[in-house]
This record gives structure tokens, C-alpha cells and sequence, in this order.
């Protein structure tokens, strides 16, 4: 049976073309570690890491490759980020269409003291902006919200609350697991003190790899989460004042690295904007198809926006007459048609949505999906539906 990949919003697959290469290009020939041995071996491995953060400073608009700290992705970044930076008392917002990497250490947080609002987003997942202004304290440390839902896909005004941050004189921390990659993002202009990104999404390299870019002025503020060895500064017994050592103890994932260099150096050749222009024909294609299959309604309903407008290639249904859990595990044992059910690591987002406690289908769509594969996955999915 033919297998169709629609998981994309949980990995990306296939990976960019460079990455298997350069993975084991490195652990077949190289595999010396870094920031310890004195040796060529070694610098040649940590200059094509340090070329990796200067590559993620191009992406993001962002002037400081010192300041690019990696970390096993965006989980562990928004963890070293809120637990570095807040304290007892300290206000946070975020919106009500986060992700559990977010939520889960805040909820973590509220227990030794820091408070949190949500910001009431729209049910159909978009963010207004009048509302995140009115929840703003003098006590609050900052804002942070992903950039684009991975349930249902809507793109939030990162911008304007970047914006509204700055103004307010208050950290802005940006989620981009769904858009790193995929949306142009810049740090300059969205005003972000730090951003997360992870490596195997919209970027294309190997699972475990991510990290966070981060302005001086929050860096200051925010205390290591992990310490422990990091090969500079060894005679102290406490973590460098210097970044990206600060945050970055203990020996890197440098396989993953060196295959998201490669994966960076792919996005860097390809056309601007030509993966996410293709994610979306295809988004609108299934989109329309399910205005075919099920133009009356009675079968599915539509989580978030109807349409392209502020979204990425991320699509949720809830099925009005079967259970999802069945409906996926049929479309994948009939069709071959590989989706993600249930509530996505995202409660929250669920109850904005109108779809918790039961959740969605979640079709997400790459670059490399075909046309011939939505249609597969709409015929597939008008017989899972069916009672
Ligand atoms: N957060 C990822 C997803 O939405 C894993 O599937």
C-alpha cells in the first residue's frame, strides 16, 4: 500500500537533501568532540558549528551567532528561557493557543509563584491584540506565544505584539516551532528577545536539534537551568558568564548540528518562500476537497480559519460521526494515510477551538507532498468519516 505522509506539523519527512550525508559524513569520518581537544580535527568541527549559528542568524534577521544557543529543540529552550527568567511574582502572558512546551513550565512555575494570563484568542485561533494590551501588569516579565498553532494552523500577529512588548517595556519570547523555516521571521523587525526554533520541522534536519537566539539585555536576566562542564573557563565551578557556553554545558548534539548546517544550507539555495508557496497550494487544494466531500457539513467540521488567510500548512477536523481516534487509525490502515489525532500537546489551544475534550484530525502538508496525495487523503477521508 502506498504510504502518505501528512504528519508534517509533528516532523518533517523527507528531510532536506544534504542532511543523511552530512550526519554520516561526520560520524563515519569525524566524531571528534568539541570545545575540549586541542586538535585540528576538533577546530574544523567547532568552525562548522559556529558557521551553523552565523547560518541562523541570516534566517531570523538576528546580528549576534554568540547568542545562538542550542539546545535538543523548542521544549528545552522555552524551559531553559522561563525557568532562567522568572521569579516569585512575576507576571507572564501567553495566548490560549499554546502548545504544552509552554504551558506545562508555566503551570510548573505558578507553583513557586509566578503568575500567568491567557490571552482569549478567537475561536477560530487568531489573536486580538486589544485584548493581550488589557491584561498587561506593571509586574509582567513577558510575553510568549508560539508563532503559528500546530493544531489548526493560524499565524499569530507576531509583529504587533512585538510591537506592544517593546512599548510596554516587556520580553517578548517567540515560539516558531511550526514556522522556522517556513515563514520568513524577523528578529529585528517582530522586535523578539528570543526566539526558539527546532531543527526537524519546517527546517528539515534531524530530530533532537534546536535551540533559542537571544538579545543580551534578556541573556542578562536569565539564570542557567543546566551547568556543568562546557570546556572554557574550567579552573570556575560555576557556568561562564559568556554565551553561547553559558547555556550550551556538556557535549553537543553535534551530528544533529552538522545536519541542520546541512539542512540551513539547503533552505539557503533554494528560491525564497518557494517551500511555503507550494505547503499552501496544497493546503488550499484540501481545503477546497473538503468543501466536495462535504459541502452540507454533516460529517466533519472545520477547527480554525476556513481559508489561506494567516496560516500555515496545518489543517484540523473534527468528525461529527465517528470517533477520531477510529477515523485516523482507518485512514491509515485502509489508505496509508499517516495523520495526528487526539489533542496535539495542545489543551489549550483545543478549548479556543471548541474541539476539547475529544480533539482533531490533523492533516499538515511539505513541500514535497503531491497533489495526487490530498486527493488520496480526501477520498480516504470521506469513507473514515462514515459511520
Ligand atoms: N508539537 C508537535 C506536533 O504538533 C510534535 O505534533
Amino acid at each position: 500500500m502506498q504510504r502518505v505522509y501528512l504528519d508534517q506539523a509533528s516532523t518533517s519527512y523527507p528531510k532536506a537533501p544534504s542532511v543523511a550525508a552530512a550526519v554520516f559524513r561526520y560520524l563515519s569520518g569525524e566524531a571528534v568532540n568539541v570545545g575540549r581537544g586541542d586538535y585540528g580535527a576538533a577546530h574544523s568541527v567547532e568552525e562548522r558549528i559556529f558557521e551553523t549559528r552565523e547560518q541562523l542568524c541570516r534566517l531570523f534577521q538576528f546580528s549576534d551567532p554568540s547568542h545562538v544557543i542550542f539546545t535538543s529543540g523548542v521544549t528545552e529552550s522555552l524551559n531553559i528561557l522561563l525557568k532562567g527568567l522568572l521569579r516569585p511574582g512575576d507576571h507572564v502572558l501567553v495566548s490560549s493557543m499554546e502548545h504544552n512546551a509552554v504551558m506545562r513550565p508555566l503551570v510548573q512555575l505558578a507553583k513557586r509563584g509566578v503568575l500567568f494570563d491567557r490571552i482569549p484568542c478567537r475561536p477560530d485561533g487568531s489573536l486580538p491584540l486589544e485584548a493581550a494590551e488589557a491584561l498587561i501588569r506593571p509586574s509582567t516579565r513577558c510575553l510568549v506565544c508560539l508563532h503559528a498553532s500546530n493544531v489548526c494552523g493560524t499565524i499569530l500577529p507576531a509583529e504587533e505584539l512585538g510591537a506592544m512588548c517593546r512599548r510596554h517595556g516587556i520580553f517578548f519570547i517567540l515560539d516558531t516551532a511550526q514556522t522556522a523555516g517556513v515563514l520568513p521571521i524577523s528578529m529585528e523587525q517582530c522586535h523578539v528577545d528570543a526566539l526558539a526554533f527546532t531543527g526537524h520541522k519546517g527546517l528539515r534536519g534531524p530530530q533532537g536539534t534546536g535551540g533559542f537566539l537571544v538579545r543580551e539585555e534578556l541573556a542578562r536576566e536569565l539564570e542557567p537551568l543546566l551547568s556543568g562542564g562546557t570546556g572554557s573557563s574550567s579552573h570556575l565551578e560555576e557556568m561562564p558568564p559568556f554565551l553561547p557556553d553559558r547555556f550550551e554545558p556538556g557535549t553537543p548534539n553535534i551530528p544533529g548540528i552538522l545536519g541542520l548546517r546541512a539542512a540551513l544550507e539547503d533552505l539557503e539555495q533554494a528560491e525564497p518562500g518557494a517551500g511555503f508557496r507550494r505547503e499552501m497550494t496544497l493546503t488550499e487544494r484540501f481545503l477546497a476537497g473538503l468543501r466536495r466531500i462535504d459541502g452540507s457539513g454533516d460529517l466533519l467540521r472545520l477547527a480554525g480559519r476556513p481559508d489561506c488567510r494567516d496560516r500555515c500548512a496545518v489543517v484540523s477536523l473534527q468528525t461529527l460521526r465517528r470517533d477520531p481516534a477510529q477515523a485516523a487509525y482507518e485512514l491509515e490502515a485502509r489508505f496509508g494515510v499517516m495523520t495526528r489525532v487526539g489533542l496535539h500537546c495542545a489543551p489549550s489551544a483545543h478549548k479556543t477551538l471548541g474541539t476539547f475534550p475529544t480533539g482533531t484530525i490533523r492533516f499538515s502538508f511539505g513541500p514535497e507532498n503531491t497533489e495526487a496525495e490530498i486527493d488520496l487523503a480526501l477520498e480516504a477521508l470521506e469513507q473514515a468519516a462514515k459511520p
